[in-house]
């Protein structure tokens, strides 16, 4: 089978990758390099079923030509992250819209089997406990620029959802909750590499606000099963499931395991939202999936829990980047 992955360099797009190039099928991925990282894949150039473009899915082009040779596309190519979302917000709208624009209309034109990844982040202030996929979407002004992120997703979600109800495009919708394992870099904000990084360096872990906000985190590796399995069941097609994992943790108590489990002497600092991300920034208490949906449909159980990314994280860390400062953090 041949596989297409946009933003295949980034976090969660090379593990799939990896998943696929063991499975013995043919890998193509397009990345521009911009969050992901050719370290990331490096370990693959050379391999016979492995090629890398570095290129944007905004390349019309290109991208028509690399969707009509594939049998699946798994489009992860977007501006991610928080950081990047305040710092870079046009660049966020039209990643992840034109971009998606761009693949679903190649993949409704030659009939190919896409899967699109949408967040958690398109809950937004929604206070309700867990969230399954049918639930009310509530996001802030649009003076607030982190709510693009979450805004430009549901667009992304409803021209889906469009192509389905149109045409039968063969899609499916995932909103992927906090997703984490080894690869993950700390760079545009993401918590776990950050506090882990800053646990093995003895150094002061930095959280924003008061710690007291809650999230649930999924291992990579059990994110990536549920997404080679979710494009191999037609019933997902034209459904959004949530994925990740639902066991639910303070942001403190991330940093207090991150300290214990990696036998740190790091101190924790607070740092309010306003100084991070300029006043007015706006957070969720807590963010839980209901993950119902998904193990009805494709038997989804999530088999790692948080110790065990706080584990390979820090192995990694160890292993391949021990004086990495290529994801300082403020
Ligand atoms: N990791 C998470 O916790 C999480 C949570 C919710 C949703 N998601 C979604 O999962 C997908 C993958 O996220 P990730 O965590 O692997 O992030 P990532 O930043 O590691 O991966 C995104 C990749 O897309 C590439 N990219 C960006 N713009 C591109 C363009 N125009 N053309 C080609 N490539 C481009 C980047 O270089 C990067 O390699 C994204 O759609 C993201 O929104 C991730």
């Amino acid at each position: 089978m041949k596989v297409l992955i946009t933003g295949g360099a980034g976090f969660v797009g090379s593990h799939l990758a990896d998943r696929f190039i063991a499975d013995g099928h043919e890998v193509t991925v397009i990345d521009d390099l911009s969050t992901g990282r050719y370290a990331n894949v490096e370990h693959l150039e050379g391999h016979k079923s492995f090629r890398l473009i570095i290129d944007t899915v905004l390349n019309e082009r290109l991208m028509e030509e690399l969707i009509r040779e594939s049998d699946r596309v798994f489009h992860m190519a977007s501006a991610v992250g928080v950081r990047l979302i305040m710092e870079r917000p046009v660049k966020t709208i039209e990643t992840i819209f034109h971009g998606t624009d761009v693949v679903l209309r190649f993949c409704s034109r030659y009939r190919k089997r896409v899967l699109v990844p949408s967040t958690s982040e398109v809950y937004g202030k929604g206070v309700k406990v867990p969230f399954s996929e049918d639930d009310d979407l509530l996001t802030g002004a649009t003076d607030k620029h982190r709510w693009a992120y979450a805004c430009a997703k549901t667009l992304d979600e409803f021209l889906a959802l469009a192509h389905w109800k149109e045409t039968q495009l063969p899609v499916v919708v995932v909103r992927l909750f906090n997703t984490v394992g080894p690869r993950q870099t700390g760079q545009y904000g993401m918590v776990v590499p950050r506090f882990v990084r800053a646990a093995l360096r003895n150094e002061p872990i930095e959280v924003h606000g008061d710690g007291t906000q809650s999230r649930c985190f999924g291992h990579v590796s059990d994110v990536v099963e549920g997404l080679v399995r979710l494009l191999e069941t037609p019933a997902c097609f034209g459904e959004v499931i949530n994925l990740g994992n639902s066991e639910e943790v303070s942001i403190n108590e991330l940093a207090q395991r991150a300290i214990s489990l990696t036998a740190s002497t790091s101190t924790i600092n607070y740092v309010p939202y306003g100084e991070v991300y300029g006043p007015g920034f706006e957070d969720m208490q807590r963010r839980v999936p209901n993950l119902e949906k998904a193990e009805r449909m494709i038997g989804y159980k999530p088999t790692r829990m948080l110790n065990d990314i706080i584990n390979d994280v820090a192995a990694e860390f160890r292993r391949s980047r021990p004086e990495s400062t290529n994801d300082a953090t403020v």
